[in-house]
Order: structure tokens, then sequence, then C-alpha cells
């Protein structure tokens, strides 16, 4: 048996992708097989749009020193790959290395699919089952996706509020950082200063995801929960981390105490399996009227910026209502961070072999 199991990871050189490699270059069971892009395709990585890292990490020298790929399913063999591809690259490539890989999807292109899970390792590890269903597409492989940034941090907090209280609706105002578009993403001159109450197909995204995310596993199809989401979605000028201002209502009656005790304690599978990039908590809750804070919190928890930070747990209008604040770190909770716990999942619980 191989020492650790090879990946490749398509738009290895985009703002996910910058983060999939810090995350996968000492990984206890993943090794980088390939680093895969488009424009830096034949450079090699430390020279590509991902050598002018955002952050001050530079990769270790065997990757800087990897020269980028361009996508050829046909010709590249690793134990799985992962994709943070744009939309429109992840429609036409994913499903050419899911028919022969496990592949892993940060992308928005196949999040609907009925036969495609949507998870979040600690929320919903049931819905693997659906990949049961892609055998029909004759893939020897199969394809996961994650959620959206926003709709994951959301959804973290939601599923144990909604498996204790009946969450009926939900309105979340969101400040979201400016990685979320990508790099470079939106222009400096628009953005410093700024704040845009606009952020193309995400409102509709963050409702339509939590109703397949909260959905119940049945037959191999994913029965959607019923709950309305009222997102209105900012982009304000942080770097990293997503705030949401939250207001739910619940059926049973929910107290700002009951709640915090419900999000500290929360764990999940991941958590029961002790997965590499598990947080002990993934959900911390601060009780400091001030709290979260996007510079002072994006990072808290044991595995830095895979913890949802909530904060300033209150009541709603009545008591069947609640307000809160969380913070989620958009590239890492958010994107290569969740595929990551995803796929350790699959390895551990067997699933990646044993879907047929
Ligand atoms: N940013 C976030 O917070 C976030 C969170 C959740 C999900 N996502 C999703 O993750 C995906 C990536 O987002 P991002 O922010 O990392 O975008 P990005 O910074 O624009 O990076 C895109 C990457 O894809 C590569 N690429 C583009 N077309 C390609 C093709 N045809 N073949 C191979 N590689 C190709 C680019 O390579 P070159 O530079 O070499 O062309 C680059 O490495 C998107 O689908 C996004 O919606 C993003």
């Amino acid at each position: 048996m191989k020492e650790k199991l090879e990946v490749g990871i398509l738009g290895a050189t985009g703002m996910v992708g910058a983060e999939y490699v810090r995350m996968l270059a000492n990984h206890p069971w993943f090794k980088i097989k390939y680093v895969i892009g488009k424009k830096s395709a034949g450079k090699k990585f430390k020279e590509a749009k991902a050598g002018e890292w955002v952050t001050s990490y530079e990769p270790p020298k065997e990757i800087s020193e990897m020269v980028v790929e361009e996508a050829n399913a046909e010709k590249q063999s690793a134990d799985m790959f992962f994709s943070c591809l744009p939309t429109d690259a992840a429609r036409e490539l994913e499903p050419l290395y899911a028919k022969y890989f496990p592949t892993f999807s940060d992308a928005s292109a196949y999040r609907m699919e009925p036969d495609v899970p949507l998870l979040i390792p600690e929320i919903n590890p049931e819905q693997w089952v659906l990949i049961k269903e892609q055998k029909k597409r004759g893939w020897k492989g199969f394809l996961t996706t994650g959620p959206n940034c926003t709709s994951i941090g959301l959804n973290v907090t939601l599923k144990p509020l909604h498996e204790e209280f009946k969450i009926k609706k939900v309105v979340v105002a969101t400040m979201q950082a400016v990685s979320g578009a990508g790099f470079p993403g939106v222009a400096s001159m628009s953005i410093l200063d700024n704040v845009i109450p606009y952020i193309k197909d995400e409102e509709e995204k963050v409702f339509i995801e939590t109703n397949k995310i909260l959905g119940k596993v049945v037959d191999n199809r994913v029965e959607f929960a019923n709950i309305d989401v009222a997102a209105m979605c900012h982009r304000v000028p942080t770097i990293d981390g997503h705030m949401e201002s939250v207001f739910i209502e619940t059926e049973k009656k929910i107290t700002p105490e009951d709640a915090a005790e419900v999000l500290r304690n929360f764990k999940g599978l991941p958590q029961e399996l002790k997965l590499p990039t598990a947080p002990d908590q993934p959900i911390i809750v601060r009780e400091e009227p001030d709290r979260p804070q996007t510079r002072l919190d994006r990072y808290a928890g044991s595995i830095p910026g895979m913890s949802v930070v909530v904060g300033r747990i209150r009541k709603g209008l009545d008591d069947h209502s609640l307000r809160y604040v969380l913070l989620s770190h958009n590239t890492i909770r958010g994107a290569a961070g969740n595929t990551i716990l995803t796929a350790e999942m699959f390895h551990k619980e067997g699933w990646m072999y044993d879907y047929r």
C-alpha cells in the first residue's frame, strides 16, 4: 500500500487553490501530485499567479518547483482530484475526471444535481450515498460538491439549532470578504472605502443550498427541507472571512442561553473519527458583546479557519426567535478545508472504495 494517497488540484493557482496547497503540503494522508491551471500552465508553480501569495505562506520547494499542467483527465492519474475551478470550467472538466477518479469540488456547477452530494462533513455526511446513483452516468469515479462559502458558515450553525428548535425562517445579512470573489476578484478601486450590496446569484444560492444541505436522504435522493431563507449579501473590504448577521424563527421556544449551549456542544462525524482537518470544536461561542471580529477570530480554533465563530446570541422578537452573528473563513471552512475534510471522511469511512 502507498504511504500517502496522491491528489491533483484543479485550479491550484487560484485563491482557493492556494489554500489547498497550504493545507495539503504537509498532510498526513494526502500528497500533491498535480497542480493544474489554465493561463499559468507550463510555468513553475512559484512563477504562476499563486506565486503572488496574498498571505505570507510560501509552499515547500517540491511544490514551488512543480510545473503547472493543463487539465487532461485522460493522461493524469491520481487517487483523487480536488476541483476549485471557475463554474464554466468545472461544468466541462469535472465529469471528465469523475469518469475515472473520486473528484471533490468547491464549484457550483453540479451542486444541485440530484445525484451529487452537497456536503459539510459535520452536518450531512449521510448525503455521501448519492454517489451510488452516479453509476448510472457510467462513471468509475464520482463527484461530490461543497456548498457556497456563505452557505457553509450559516449551515454549520443552523443544523444544531434546527435539530433542537426546528427552524422555520432564516433572515441573514452577510458581509463577505473580497477573497470570496477569487483572484484578482473585485477591483481595488471598486471595493476600498466601499460596500457593494450585490453579489451575483449569491442570495438564491444561500436559499436553495440550505434546503438541500438540511434535507433528508431517502432512497439515495435528498428530500429538501422547507425553510424560508431570505439572504441579503454584501461585499465588504475585508480580505478573508465572511461575517453573517442571522435572525431565525423556530417552531419550539428558544432562549439565547439554550441556543448557546446547543451550539457550543455541537460535534459531528469528523470529530468522532478524529480526522486530521477536523477542528475540536466546529462552533466556537464567544460571550463578549463585540465578538466575533473578522481580524481577531477568522483563524480561531484547533485547525485555524475551520471553526465557525458565533457571538452576540440574543433574543429575537419573541420566544420563538433568535439573533446572532457568525464568522467563517471563506477559503478554508468555506472551500478548501471543508472539501479536504470531506475527502478525509470518505477515506476513513471507506466510502471512496465501497460506493459501488
Ligand atoms: N473564493 C472563495 O472564497 C470560494 C469559496 C467557495 C467556493 N469557491 C469556488 O471555488 C472556485 C474557485 O474559486 P477561486 O476564488 O479560487 O477562483 P480563482 O482565484 O479565479 O481561481 C481559479 C483557478 O482555476 C484555474 N482555471 C480556470 N480555468 C481553468 C481551466 N479551463 N482548466 C484548468 N484550470 C483552470 C485558474 O488557473 P489559471 O490562473 O492558471 O488560469 C485558477 O487556478 C469557484 O468555482 C468558486 O465559486 C470559491
